[in-house]
C-alpha cells in the first residue's frame, strides 16, 4: 500500500469543541482510516451520536453525517479504544488552575495527566500520542515521562499538533487551514511519527501548508498565535476609547491602518471585548511561563492585553449606567446576544457574562436574547435564578425595555424591525451597540439614543 493509505485506528480522547469537529473532518477526508472519539461524559457522546449535536457549529452536522457509522464512531469505552488505537489525539480540557501554585494563571493539567496515565494502563502496543489541547510549553516532555515510565516495554511518541480553528468557522478552518503545525522530537522515531500525522493531513491539506517544527516551537506557537490575535483586539479597543473622546471613528481608523499590508485588515474590529475559551487562558499561560523564567517585563507586557480587555468591558457597563441617569435599578435591559461571538452557542469567557452580572448587581431587570446560547447563558447565570429572563424572540425580549445592549454580532440582529422595537420600549430608549453592527443613523432617526464603540454617541438629549 502507498504511504498514507494503510488503515489506521485513530482515537481522540475528549469530545468537545476541538475534538469533535476535528475528528469529524479527519474521518470525512480519510475514509481509509477508522476514527473514534471517546469521552467520560456519556451524555455528550450520546448527543454526538444523534442529530442534536452537543455543540452548535455551522455545517458540522453535515460533516459528521458524512462519516458517522462509516468510519467515525463516538463511544464511552475508553480503555478498549485505547488498546486498539495507533494514534491517539488528546483534546481534554485544560482550564486555568483555580487552586494552589499558579492559581489564576497556570493551566490545570489534571485531566491531561489522568488521560496519560489511562493510556499507559490500557495500552498493549506502541502508540503515537498527539497533543491537541492547548498546553503550556514543555508539557510534552512531562507527558512523555509519564507515558514512557511504564514497565510494559512500550514506547509512546508524543507530538504537538495545536488546533487553530475558531468557533463559528470551525468547519471552514479545518477544511482549508492557513497551516497545520506538527511538532515532534527531532529523533528518528519522532520524525517518523511526525510523518504519519503529515500523511493523514495530506489527504486534504496541501503539503506547503503542513509545517513541521520541534515540539517546543509547536507548543509555544499556539500560545503566541492567540496572544497576538488578542493583542490586536486590545490594541484597537484601547484606541476606541480615544476615538470616543476625539470624534475620530474607530472603524475608519481600522480601515486606514488595515490597508497597510504590514498591518493587515483582520482582527481590528473594536468590540465590547474578546471572549472565548482560548485567548485569556492562553495569555495567562504565557504570563505564567514568562514569570517562571524570571521574565517579568515580558509577563507584564502580555498581562496588559487582558487588562485592556477588562477595561473595555468595565467602561461599557459604566457608560450604560451613567447615561441611563446613573441608575438602572428596576429598569428592564435587554441583552442582544450572549455567545462570545456569532455562529456559536459557546459562552465561555463571553463579555456578556460580566456585563449581565454587573447590571444585575445594579438591580436591573436583565433579559437575554440569543439564537443559540440560551442554555449556556442559563448555566452561567444560575446563581441569579428567576431574576434573569431568557427569551429567544428579540421582539418579546425588548418589549417594555429601557435599553438594548448588543453583545454578540449575530447577523439576525441587523435585520430586525427597529421601528417596531422602538415603539414597544420605554422612552427615552437606548441602544448600546457593543459590536458596531447596527445602522446607527437609522436608529437615531427612529428615536433611539445610540451609544457605540469608538465613535461619539448620537443622543436626543
Ligand atoms: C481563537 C483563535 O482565533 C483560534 O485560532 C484558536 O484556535 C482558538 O481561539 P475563537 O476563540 O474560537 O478562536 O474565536 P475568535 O474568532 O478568535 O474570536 C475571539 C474573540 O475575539 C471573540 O469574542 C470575538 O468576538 C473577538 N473579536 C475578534 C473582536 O472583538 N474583534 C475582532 O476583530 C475579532
Ligand atoms: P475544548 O474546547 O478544548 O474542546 P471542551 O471542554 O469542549 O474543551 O472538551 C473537553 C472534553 O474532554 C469534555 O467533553 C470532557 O468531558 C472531556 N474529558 C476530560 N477529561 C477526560 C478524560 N480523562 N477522559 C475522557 N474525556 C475527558
Amino acid at each position: 500500500m502507498s504511504k498514507g493509505t494503510e488503515k489506521k485506528q485513530i482515537l481522540c480522547i475528549g469530545a468537545g469543541y476541538v475534538g469533535g469537529p476535528t475528528m469529524a473532518m479527519i474521518a470525512a477526508r480519510c475514509p481509509q482510516h477508522d476514527v473514534t472519539v471517546v469521552d467520560i461524559n456519556a451524555q455528550r457522546i450520546k448527543a454526538w451520536q444523534s442529530d442534536d449535536l452537543p455543540i452548535y457549529e455551522p455545517k458540522l452536522l453535515e460533516v459528521v453525517k458524512e462519516a458517522r457509522n462509516r468510519n467515525l464512531f463516538f463511544s464511552t469505552e475508553i480503555d478498549e479504544n485505547i488498546k486498539k488505537a495507533d494514534i491517539i489525539f488528546v483534546s481534554v480540557n485544560t482550564p486555568t488552575k483555580t487552586f494552589g501554585v499558579g492559581a489564576g494563571k497556570a493551566a490545570d493539567l489534571q485531566y491531561w495527566e489522568k488521560t496519560a496515565r489511562n493510556i499507559v494502563q490500557a495500552s498493549e502496543s506502541d502508540k503515537i500520542i498527539v497533543e491537541k489541547s492547548t498546553l503550556p510549553v514543555r508539557t510534552a516532555r512531562a507527558m512523555e515521562r509519564i507515558l514512557n515510565a511504564n514497565d510494559k516495554g512500550l514506547h509512546f511518541e508524543v507530538l504537538s499538533n495545536p488546533e487553530f480553528l475558531a468557533e463559528g468557522t470551525a468547519i471552514q478552518d479545518l477544511e482549508q487551514p492557513d497551516r497545520v503545525l506538527i511538532g515532534s522530537q527531532e529523533t528518528e522515531s519522532g520524525i517518523a511519527a511526525r510523518q504519519q500525522l503529515v500523511d493523514i493531513y495530506a489527504n486534504w491539506v496541501s503539503k506547503e501548508k503542513i509545517v513541521t517544527s520541534n515540539i517546543w516551537s509547536a507548543e509555544l506557537s499556539k500560545l503566541v498565535a492567540n496572544a497576538f490575535l488578542a493583542q490586536r483586539i486590545s490594541s484597537i479597543n484601547s484606541i476606541s476609547a480615544l476615538c470616543e473622546k476625539t470624534e475620530a471613528n474607530v472603524s475608519e481608523v481600522a480601515r486606514a491602518i488595515g490597508m497597510d499590508s504590514r498591518i493587515g485588515a483582520k482582527f481590528l474590529n473594536a468590540s465590547v471585548g474578546f471572549g472565548g475559551s482560548c485567548f485569556k487562558k492562553d495569555i495567562l499561560n504565557l504570563v505564567y511561563i514568562a514569570e517562571n523564567y524570571g521574565l517579568t517585563e515580558v509577563a507584564r507586557y502580555w498581562e496588559s492585553v487582558i487588562a485592556i480587555n477588562e477595561y473595555q468591558e468595565q467602561r461599557f457597563v459604566r457608560q450604560m449606567i451613567k447615561v441611563m441617569f446613573n441608575t438602572v435599578a428596576g429598569k428592564k435591559i435587554t441583552l442582544f446576544g450572549f455567545a462570545f461571538k456569532k455562529d456559536t452557542g459557546d459562552t465561555r469567557e463571553s463579555p456578556a457574562i460580566y456585563i449581565a452580572k454587573r447590571l444585575l448587581e445594579e438591580k436591573a431587570q436583565v433579559v437575554i436574547s440569543d439564537p443559540k446560547a440560551l442554555v449556556n447563558a442559563k448555566n452561567d447565570l444560575a446563581e441569579f435564578g428567576s431574576e434573569v429572563i431568557f427569551e429567544e424572540d428579540p421582539y418579546k425580549a425588548s418589549k417594555d425595555a429601557h435599553a438594548i445592549a448588543v453583545l454578540t454580532e449575530w447577523d439576525s440582529f441587523t435585520t430586525l424591525d427597529y421601528d417596531k422595537i422602538y415603539r414597544s420600549m420605554v422612552k427615552p430608549a437606548f441602544v448600546f451597540d457593543g459590536r458596531n453592527i447596527l445602522d446607527h443613523d437609522a436608529l437615531f432617526k427612529i428615536g433611539f439614543s445610540v451609544f457605540r464603540i469608538g465613535r461619539p454617541s448620537l443622543r436626543h438629549f
